[in-house]
Order: C-alpha cells, then structure tokens, then sequence
C-alpha cells in the first residue's frame, strides 16, 4: 500500500522543517523539497497536498523565488504559508504589497470558523506574525477568512479548488491553535487518514532491512549517540549477528561515555550483536593536530572514522553494507533537501569522503526527525535512560573545543562537561532542558588563584531549549547553579580559570560552538 504524503515546498523559509514535523505530528508523512521542483517530478510522487512555506524576500522582486502557476491547478490541495501565501494570490491575479505597518509577533487574529481550514478553532485566537508585505487584492474566487486590526486578509481561502492561505505561521508554537490548523488541512481537507505511525514504521523498515540484506554481513558505526543506537538496533532486529558494530573510541567522548556504550552494546548488554571497540584516541589526536578550522575538523574526524571501519571490515571479511544513524535533518541542513544554506555539514552526510570501501551504504533513519527516532527506539524496547539521552554531534569534543584539539584540552572539556551535567542533574533540572554542554573556548585570560597570577582557559556553559534544533533559545538556568558549577570548575578542572554562560541565540548563533 502507498504512504500518504504531503510536499513542503521549500521557499527558503527558517521554519521548512518545523513545518514538516508538525504535518508528521498529525501521522502524515510528509518531505521538504526545494520549490525549483520540476512539477512532474511532484505529480509523480502523488501527494495528498502541498504546502508552500515561507521566504525571505517580497514575491514581486525581481529575484523571488517562484513557482509556475500550472502547480495550482493539478488538483492538489495547496495551504501557502506567509511568503507562500502571498506567492499564491500573486500569481493567481491578486495583489501583494508592503505593508504601511509591519506586523512581527504574537498578534490577535478573527478567524471564520466556517472555513474547514478553522475548524474547532476559537474566533479569536493568537497567531505568530512576520511580514513586511501583505494581501492587499485577493486573487479571484478567493475569500477572506481571517483578519487581524492592520491586515484584513489575514488567511484566504478558495475552497473549490482547495487552495488556502495564511499571512500568519501556524507551525509555530507561538501559534497557539496552529497544530489544530495543519492538522485540519492534511487530515480534513487533503484528506488524509493518518497513516504515518512509529510502530508500523519500524515494522515496515526491520522487514525492508531483512529483504535488502539477505545473508550480507553489515557493519554498524555505532558513536554511542541516540541515532547510531536506534539504528543498530534496528539492524540487530532485522538481521541478528549478521550485524557487528563498531565502536570508536576517537577520544572525543564524553566522560566516561566509551564504558556505559559498551555497558549495553558490548557482551554483557542487552542485545546479541558482535560488538567490536576500537580504542583510537591517539590516531584522531594525531590527525587533528594542528587543525582549526571547524569544516577542516569535522572532515578529518568523518574521514578517519570511515577508514577505521574500512579496516575493521577488512579484518571481519568481506561486509557488504554499511549503516548510518543519518536523520532527515541532516539531510535537508547538508542542503541535500530544501533550499536551506550549508551551515555546518554534518560528518554523516556533508563530510563523507568520495570513496568508500563497502556496497552499500543503509541509512534506516534517513527520513525521521529526532523525536521520531526517539519513538522508533522506545518502540523497539531501547532503555529510555538511552532514548531520551541529549544530541551528541558525531565529531563530539572536538567541535566543543575551540581550535586546535589536543588531549590536554579533551580533559578539561571532558572534566569541565561532567561537573556541569552532575549539578544539572543534581538541581532536577535533567530532562527540562533541551540540550547542553560545556565547550572549551581557545581563549586564555590571566586569572588569580591562592595569590598566585594565572593564565588559563576560559570554559563556556551552553543550555538551550529547542524544539527542533534548528532555533533554539538560551535556556534560564538558575543562577545558583550556574555559579555552583563555575566554582567547581575552577577548583577541580586544572588548567580552567574563567566560565562564561552563552546567551546566544540560534540564530544567529548555532547551537554547538564551531
Ligand atoms: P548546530 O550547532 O548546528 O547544532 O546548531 C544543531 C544540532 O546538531 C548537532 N550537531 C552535529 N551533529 N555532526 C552531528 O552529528 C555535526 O557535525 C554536528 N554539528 C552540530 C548539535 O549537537 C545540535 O544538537
């Protein structure tokens, strides 16, 4: 039987993969393609219904992104998104221009709740706004059904055709009914039965796994990170110890990371796969020194990774496939998705080198976000302790150290990370906030300790909640803790002698520091 699937065509939005994920969260499947989709390629894949998503420019520039107007008339319902909203109006006969007032923010919106697109949505309701230009003529056969005090086609709708658009963001959470308003275009008017489940998305994958591999041996990068263990186990479903993971030790894990991997990976764990460890600490060092540069670093580490697995196949015989805990944003951020800029190539996608010495390389998570692959590894029975671990970046400490990495600097990063992980826990703040860590600045600032001048490293603490990694907002750690953690820092982690909290952020920061 097909997937239902619903397209995001990708205008350049910030918001593309919320967009997607918030379809998923109404059990559509739903992929983000770049809006220069060639328009059979589209009808081929037959979606259930497109959604154009926002764009940073004015859709009457000369350099807009644009798209032909036959893609309105395939029959497939279509919901535009602020930029693609105005997009639709403009090339069906309405009028875009900049607005006298620019709305930005949480705004009052009165919706018609006769439109299918509001239903069970309260009259007035609280949206997120961000525009500078605004519907002034809807285009023909189109109806306003909501309006807000400075903008009076705040969505519109040409309900025969199926064609809906909204000025507003409804995949942002500051829209306060915006999952009620997505879910009642893909599941009320695209139709939509909800057929995008976890439980039957592993089922489905384990027997697609079973199927592709047959007798081949595969081999399994395993970093300790949730998506490698969800794939691996994934795969030891699927193919039992035809399976064996290899798990790297590049130095650049957290404390004591290496020995609770092995904990449940290795013979005495919970799952009957060949567990191989290779300790190459000084290997990566080695490669490392003298590099700097973020992307230089990050291609050094994917690159010794896939030839430490070349020789570890070679001494297992001949191994046919190789797996990956590639996710889907990874994907679309190494821009192998949308229209979205390369930030930061991600060592599992952007860096991986030209030539590989396997047949085939199986990526089983390639189209979930995180928190699907979280509800994939619960569905498999994956400890929850390990599930609901933080993101940890394939390259590890060596993007949270600032420039060169050396094994000096692992230990404090390491040491420092530890401290600030324990006093997290110990304030029952594990699991409120998103993600954190400390990294290692490459500054050193002169300090004073039992009266003797110092000159040492500066650590910087990073907490921030996200919902989908792709903004994120400092996260509030009481300032208590903060100052607990720097204390001990300082007195217990040699070679530190100043900590700073990050502010920042995303964007225009990143989450990680390089
Ligand atoms: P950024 O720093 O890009 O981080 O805002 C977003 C999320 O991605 C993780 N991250 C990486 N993961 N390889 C990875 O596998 C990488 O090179 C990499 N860089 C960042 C980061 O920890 C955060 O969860």
């Amino acid at each position: 039987m097909e997937r239902e699937l619903v397209i995001v065509l990708d205008f350049g939005g910030q918001y593309n993969q919320l967009v997607a994920r918030r379809v998923r969260e109404c059990n559509v499947y739903c992929e983000i393609y770049s809006y220069k989709t060639d328009l059979e390629k589209i009808k081929k894949m037959n979606p259930k219904g497109l959604i154009l998503t926002g764009g940073p420019n004015s859709c009457y520039g000369p350099d807009a992104q644009s798209c032909r107007k036959e893609l309105f008339e395939l029959g497939i319902p279509i919901l535009g998104l602020c930029y693609g909203a105005q997009l639709m109006m403009h090339i069906l006969g309405g009028k875009v221009e900049q607005a006298r007032v620019r709305e930005y923010g949480k705004t009052e919106v009165c919706v018609d709740t006769a439109s299918r697109l509001f239903g069970n949505v309260p009259e007035k309701t609280i949206c997120w706004m961000s525009h500078f230009d605004y519907i002034s003529r809807m285009a023909p056969g189109f109806r306003s059904v909501a309006h807000t005090a400075d903008c009076p086609v705040a969505a519109a709708e040409c309900a025969e055709k199926s064609l809906y658009a909204i000025q507003f963001h409804p995949e942002v959470l500051h829209t306060q009914e915006g999952s009620k308003m997505l879910y009642n275009f893909v599941r009320g008017i695209c139709g939509c039965t909800g057929d995008w489940k976890m439980d039957s998305f592993v089922e489905n994958s384990v027997k697609a796994i079973r199927n592709k591999v047959g007798n081949g041996k595969v081999l399994c990068a395993l970093s300790g990170g949730v998506d490698s263990s969800v794939a691996a186990v994934m795969l030891s479903k699927a193919v039992g110890n035809q399976l064996t993971c290899v798990f790297v030790d590049h130095g650049l894990l957290r404390k004591n990371e290496v020995d609770e991997v092995e904990a449940v990976f290795g013979s005495e764990g919970f799952y009957d796969l060949n567990f191989i460890r290779v300790n190459a600490q000084e290997r990566f060092y080695a490669k490392l020194a003298g590099a700097e540069e973020p992307e230089e670093k990050r291609k050094i580490i994917g690159e010794e990774f896939i030839r430490v697995f070349e020789e570890e196949a070679k001494k297992i015989g001949t191994v046919d496939f190789l797996v990956q805990g590639t996710i889907y944003p990874d994907v679309v951020e190494s821009g192998l998705g949308g229209e979205s800029a390369v930030i930061k190539s991600h060592h599992n996608v952007g860096g991986l080198p030209n030539f590989v010495d396997f047949k085939e390389i199986l990526e089983p998570l390639r189209d979930l976000f995180k928190d699907e692959v979280r509800k994939a590894g619960l569905e498999m029975g994956i400890p929850e302790k390990l599930v609901n671990r933080q993101p940890f970046p394939g390259p590890g400490l060596g993007i949270r150290i600032i420039g060169e990495v050396t094994a000096e600097k692992v230990k404090m990063v390491q040491d420092a990370d530890a401290i600030y992980r324990e006093e997290i826990a110990n304030a029952g703040l594990e699991g409120k906030v998103g993600q954190y860590f400390a990294g290692l600045t490459n500054m050193r600032s002169v300090g004073v300790m039992g009266d003797e001048r110092t000159y040492d490293y500066a650590v910087a603490l990073r907490a921030v909640n996200t919902v989908d990694f792709m903004t994120a907002e400092a996260a509030e750690i009481p300032f208590e803790v903060l100052q607990k953690v720097m204390s001990r820092i300082i007195n217990e982690v040699k070679g530190v002698n100043r900590v700073m909290y990050d502010l920042t952020s995303k964007p225009p920061g990143t989450i990680e520091f390089e």
